[in-house]
């Protein structure tokens, strides 16, 4: 079998992480991968330099990732047509808000056959309802997609602390094998299950409940309120699931994509400090988010409104107050301490 070539589409932090993994797994595995791996970045100047030489010379993301380094076969490029030509395996790690203008400049440079594998946790909203971003990535450009999600709060996973991770693609037998052999070390543990759709929505749905944890935190309530948040939360992701995505599987909620990441992103995530914020401050989203963030991007409110525009349109709202509720609060029209009166008569209660 020929080797393959990996290339990697975003550089923020996980991006950072994901290209620490998969540089040194390439490596690990000489006759089944090529040595180089492309990391397209989105160019930027950080202290009158550009971003793509200062990797390409510290070999480490000094913005998005700083401290850790990243092998010398990752290779930083800011033309994304020149990263992914000739690529077999094309990883997407970046903000969904920018993947269809990205995947536009790869017109005509995608090698056919080629796989993508996307890191991304968002949904895309089209004429026709919600589109997994997945589904959106094959459309643009043509290939089929798998996914990977999980547990992998981007520090802790950086810092080789152990975890799990859940691969979704459509043909375990076909690339199971591939998949774990560029992914998997001894503290990121993936397992391969053939559902890609359960997987992505998990991914997509769990900022939201963070934010929702953060509110939680922010308004000192204690560790029951927060797991009544939690399970009220896992029961709309369920549910959303049920309504918007037919065949999802019920055992793939109890993966590092389902669970694990909605315990994790509640208490340690982004979209968590944000719910937090959102309570001890009245500044608009936007601001927290540069004032938190610094050039990274919380997804959580994203795709919290994309869901409620949707949710309205089909008259389904009061199937999901916590998503609701959680929507609202964000675009600062409703006062987060009305959050849990929200809940008390939840559907799942009566
Ligand atoms: N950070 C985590 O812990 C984590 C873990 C799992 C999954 N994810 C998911 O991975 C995806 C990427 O997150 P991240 O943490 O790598 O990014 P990030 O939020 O750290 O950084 C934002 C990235 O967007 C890039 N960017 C800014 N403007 C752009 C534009 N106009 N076009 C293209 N790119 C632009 C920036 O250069 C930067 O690389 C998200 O979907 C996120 O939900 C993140």
């Amino acid at each position: 079998m020929s080797k393959k070539t990996v290339s990697i589409i975003g550089s923020g932090n996980w991006g950072s992480v994901i290209a620490k993994i998969v540089g040194k797994n390439v490596i690990d595995n000489p006759d089944k991968f090529e040595r180089t791996v492309r990391m397209w970045m989105y160019e930027e100047m950080v202290d009158g330099q550009k971003l793509t030489e200062i990797v390409n010379t510290k070999h480490e993301n000094v913005k998005y990732l700083p401290g850790v380094k990243l092998s010398e076969n990752v290779v930083a490029n800011p033309d994304v047509a020149e990263t992914v030509k000739g690529a077999d395996i094309l990883i997407f790690v970046l903000p969904h808000q920018f993947v269809r203008p990205t995947c536009k400049h790869m017109e005509g440079h995608v090698k056919k056959g080629a796989l993508a594998v996307s890191l991304i946790k968002g949904f895309a909203i089209t004429e026709d309802g919600i589109q997994l971003i997945s589904n959106m990535i094959t459309e643009c450009i043509g290939i089929d997609c798998a996914v990977l999600m999980g547990a992998n709060l981007a520090g802790e996973v950086a810092d080789e602390q152990f975890c799990e991770t859940t691969i979704g693609n459509s043909d375990k037998k076909k690339m199971g094998k591939m998949l774990n052999d560029l992914f998997e070390t001894s503290y990121f543990r993936c397992t391969v299950i053939e559902d890609i759709k359960t997987v992505e929505m998990c991914g997509a749905l769990k900022n939201v409940v963070g934010i929702g944890a953060g509110i939680v935190d922010g308004l000192n309530y204690g560790d029951n309120t927060k797991a009544a948040v939690i399970r009220l939360g896992l029961m709309e992701m369920v549910e959303f699931g049920k309504i918007f995505f037919p065949g999802c599987k019920m055992e793939t909620f109890f993966e590092s994509c389902g669970v694990a990441d909605l315990v994790a992103t509640c208490h340690g995530g982004r979209n968590r400090m944000l719910g937090e914020a959102v309570v001890k401050s009245d500044k608009p989203i936007k601001e927290l988010e540069k004032e938190i963030l610094h050039g990274q991007s919380f997804q959580g409110p994203l795709v919290a409104k994309e869901i409620y525009g949707m949710l309205a349109e089909k008259n389904m709202l009061s199937r999901f107050p916590l998503f609701a509720a959680i929507h609202t609060i964000c675009e600062r029209k409703m006062d987060p301490r009305q959050f849990i009166d929200c809940l008390r008569e939840h559907p799942e209660h009566v």
